[in-house]
């Protein structure tokens, strides 16, 4: 059965939801949405589709969002959305679900997984990762079987409140803290041009070799953790200790790999 599983993913949550799901099932291709051109429809033919996300703000990312209204899939398909976040995922599977619901395309199944968090603004001690990705663990193997036997449920219903914290939200971390706006400390910078690699968006250049953040930044923060001088900060971010976090379960390479 032709299966793809479309993953977004800044710091490797995403990616390990995609591809623990994948290793449950049979013949799944695991597609970055990033290396999509999204000028034109992305046509898919396959029988189950599987949409992974992290949450941004409450809601999905734009770049999640706008290859969901570029998607052109038979409704036939068996379509989940899969959801994952630090805290609280509040209406991004509701708000995906329409988005599809509009193109008469329902929905079967949705998922929500608690990861740790890497909008640092909320730290994250090393200790609760292992735990938090054992448990995650165990309910992708659940989710893997729900999705094999093409089980269906109902979708989570928008919540007004919700929609306006989310919108607080997105002003205030785009205009106070500054989430969009990275800056280098050039004295710490090595010039070694990971963050290049790892951008998703492919936003950064190296000029003179320090990193030059172009205009279409997802916020996803992979830059932000896997620069190896702890050179790059979003504008209010605090000096902190520990405040990288990278899922342990997917290298560094296949971060790179997954952008090419
Ligand atoms: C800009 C930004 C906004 C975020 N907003 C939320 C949020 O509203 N709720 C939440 O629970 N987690 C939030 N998070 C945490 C991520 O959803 C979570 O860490 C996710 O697992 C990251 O996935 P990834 O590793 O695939 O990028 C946010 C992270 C970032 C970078």
């Amino acid at each position: 059965m032709k299966t793809e599983f479309y993953f977004f993913s800044g710091t490797g949550n995403s990616y390990y939801i995609a591809k623990k799901l994948s290793e449950s099932l049979t013949d799944v291709q695991l597609i970055p949405i990033n290396t999509l051109d999204l000028s034109k429809e992305v046509e898919s033919t396959a029988e189950i589709i599987g949409i992974i996300f992290p949450v941004y703000f409450l809601d999905a990312p734009d770049i999640v969002k706008h290859f969901i209204k570029r998607l052109k899939i038979p409704n036939s398909s068996y379509t989940f959305l899969f959801e994952n976040y630090g805290g609280m995922g509040g209406n991004s599977l509701s708000n995906c679900a329409k988005i599809l619901a509009d193109k008469d395309i329902k929905v079967s199944h949705t998922f929500s997984l608690a990861l740790p968090d890497n909008s640092i603004i909320f730290p994250i001690s090393n200790d609760s990762v292992k735990p938090l990705l054992a448990e995650a663990e165990e309910k992708l193997k659940a989710a893997a079987h729900i999705i094999h036997l093409q089980q269906t449920d109902s979708i989570p219903k928008k919540k007004l409140g919700i929609s306006l914290l989310s919108s607080i939200m997105i002003r205030f971390g785009k205009s106070y803290l500054g989430f969009n706006d990275l800056k280098v400390n050039s004295s710490k910078c090595n010039g070694c041009g990971l963050c290049t690699k790892v951008c998703p968006m492919k936003n950064i250049e190296l000029s003179q070799k320090i990193p030059v953040f172009k205009d279409k930044c997802e916020m996803c923060f992979a830059c932000v953790h896997h620069c190896p001088k702890e050179s790059i900060k979003f504008r209010k971010m605090k000096a902190k200790n520990h405040y990288q976090y990278t899922n342990p379960y997917i290298s560094l390479n296949e971060m790179i790999e997954k952008n090419k």
